[in-house]
C-alpha cells in the first residue's frame, strides 16, 4: 500500500520572504484558495509577529481555506506564540509553528547561548504553544549542520513536549542527499518516543539539491515535505512542489503518494510567478518554458514518432497546453514538415528537400523560426532577418 506524504506549502511564508516578491494580503487569499484547490495539506500562511500585514494574511487565510491547516510560524518566544495563536483564531485547524536554532553555529553565534540552554527553551515552547489548543509543529533550525547526537535529544524532548510534528531543515542548503537521509533514518532509529510525531523535511537549495534531499528525507522515513510553488525562496530557494510531487507521481514504484491534483501544477506556476514578479527559469523542470520544447533533430524526430521516446510525463498531466517542437537549425526535416503539415501545407520528396534548404538558411540567421516565417517562406517573400 502506498505511503501518504503530506504537503506543507510555505510559499506564503519563506517563499514570500524574497525580496521584491511581497504580496498584499488579498493576493495571498488568491493563492491560499489556489492552494487549497491544488490539494496541499498545510499551508504556511505567515509569520504573524513579524508585520501587521502578516497577521492581517494569515487572519483571513484562516477564514477563507476550509480543507488545509493553516499554519503561522513563530520563534520560541512567548510574544510570537501569542500573536500566532491569536491570528489562528479562525482556522478549522491551525498549526503554531515554533522553532529554535540546533546547530552549534546557530547556537553560539545567533543565539549566544548553549545546548542546554536552547533545549530549554524548545521544549518552554512547544509546552506553551501546545497550551494555546493548536497542532504543534516544531523546526530544529539549521538541523543540517547539528551535532546528530544534540540533534536527537531535542527531537525526542520536543516530541515529550507535545509537538506533533518535528521539522529538520537543512537551513542552509548545505546537505548532501546520502547524508540528509542519513540524519533522518539516524532519528528515526534512535528516537524513542518518533512514533508519536511525525518528521518533515524541510530543503534549501544553495547547492542545488533540495529537492534531492527531500526526496532522500522522505526514503528515510519522513513523512512532510515542505515546499513551495516554483522552488521560491531565501536565497537559491526552498524545494520545489511541483518536482517532489510529480517525482512521487512518475515514479509509482517508490509507493508514495500525495493528495495534489497535478493538473493545476501549471496554472498556479504561473499565478505564482506573475503575482510576485519572479520569473520561472526556462529550463525549470516541469513549469519552465521549455520543460516540454523539443529542438534538436534527432529529438524531435524521435518525439514525432512516439512521445515517450523523449518525455516521462504528458503535458497535459501537469496543465501545460502542450509540448512544442522548436524550429532552429538543429531541426529536422521530421518536425519542419509536422509544423507544415499543422499550417496545412503537405511538402514530400524533393519539394521539402528545397524548402528545407531554404528554412536552414533563415535558421541560420535566427534564434527560432516562427510559424510567420515559414508563411512568408512558402510564398517566396524574404524573411527579415535580422
Ligand atoms: O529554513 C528554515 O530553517 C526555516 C525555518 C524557519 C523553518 O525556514
Ligand atoms: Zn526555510
Amino acid at each position: 500500500m502506498n505511503q501518504r506524504i503530506q504537503i506543507f506549502d510555505t510559499t506564503l511564508r519563506d517563499g514570500e520572504q524574497v525580496p521584491g516578491c511581497q504580496l498584499k494580503t488579498e493576493e495571498k487569499i488568491v493563492i491560499a484558495r489556489e492552494l487549497e484547490l491544488l490539494g496541499v495539506d498545510v499551508i504556511e500562511a505567515g509569520f504573524p509577529i513579524s508585520s501587521p500585514g502578516d497577521f492581517l494574511s494569515v487572519v483571513e487565510i484562516s477564514k477563507t481555506v476550509k480543507e488545509p491547516i493553516v499554519c503561522g510560524l513563530t520563534r520560541a518566544k512567548k510574544e510570537d506564540i501569542d500573536v500566532a495563536a491569536e491570528a489562528l483564531r479562525y482556522a478549522r485547524r491551525g498549526r503554531i509553528h515554533t522553532g529554535i536554532g540546533s546547530s552549534d553555529v546557530h547556537i553560539k553565534h545567533k543565539f549566544k547561548s548553549t545546548r542546554e540552554q536552547v533545549l530549554e527553551q524548545a521544549v518552554w515552547a512547544v509546552k506553551y504553544a501546545k497550551g494555546k489548543g493548536f497542532e504543534v509543529e516544531f523546526y530544529a533550525e539549521d538541523a543540517g549542520r547539528a551535532d546528530l547526537e544534540f540533534l536527537a535529544q531535542m527531537t525526542e524532548a520536543v516530541i515529550g513536549a507535545g509537538a506533533d510534528v518535528v521539522n529538520i531543515p537543512d537551513t542552509t542548503g548545505y546537505c548532501l542527499p546520502h547524508l540528509y537521509g542519513k540524519r533522518i533514518k539516524f532519528l528515526v532509529d534512535n528516537v524513542k518516543n518518533i512514533d508519536k510525531a511525525v518528521l518533515s523535511v524541510h530543503c534549501h537549495n544553495d547547492l542545488g539539491l533540495a529537492t534531492a534531499n527531500t526526496v532522500s528525507g522522505v526514503l528515510n522515513g519522513a513523512r512532510q515535505v515542505e515546499v513551495t510553488i516554483n522552488g521560491i525562496g531565501e536565497r537559491a530557494g526552498n524545494t520545489s512542489l511541483e518536482e517532489v510531487a510529480m517525482i512521487f507521481q512518475v515514479h509509482k514504484d517508490l509507493c508514495f503518494e500525495t493528495n495534489i491534483k497535478p493538473q493545476k501544477i501549471y496554472g498556479l506556476s504561473k499565478l505564482v510567478s506573475g503575482m510576485m514578479r519572479m520569473p520561472v527559469q526556462a529550463n525549470k523542470a516541469i513549469v519552465g518554458a521549455n520543460a516540454f520544447a523539443h529542438s534538436s533533430g534527432i529529438h524531435q524526430d524521435g518525439f514525432l514518432k512516439h512521445a515517450e521516446n523523449y518525455e516521462i510525463m504528458n503535458p497535459a498531466q501537469v496543465g501545460v497546453p502542450s509540448s512544442s517542437i522548436v524550429l532552429t537549425a538543429r531541426s529536422g526535416r521530421a518536425a519542419l514538415k509536422h509544423r507544415l503539415e499543422l499550417l496545412g501545407h503537405r511538402f514530400e520528396g524533393e519539394e521539402l528537400n528545397v524548402f528545407y534548404e531554404n528554412f536552414l538558411l533563415v535558421a541560420d540567421e535566427k534564434k527560432e523560426v516562427k510559424d510567420e516565417d515559414l508563411m512568408l517562406l512558402m510564398a517566396n517573400i524574404p524573411v527579415l532577418t535580422k
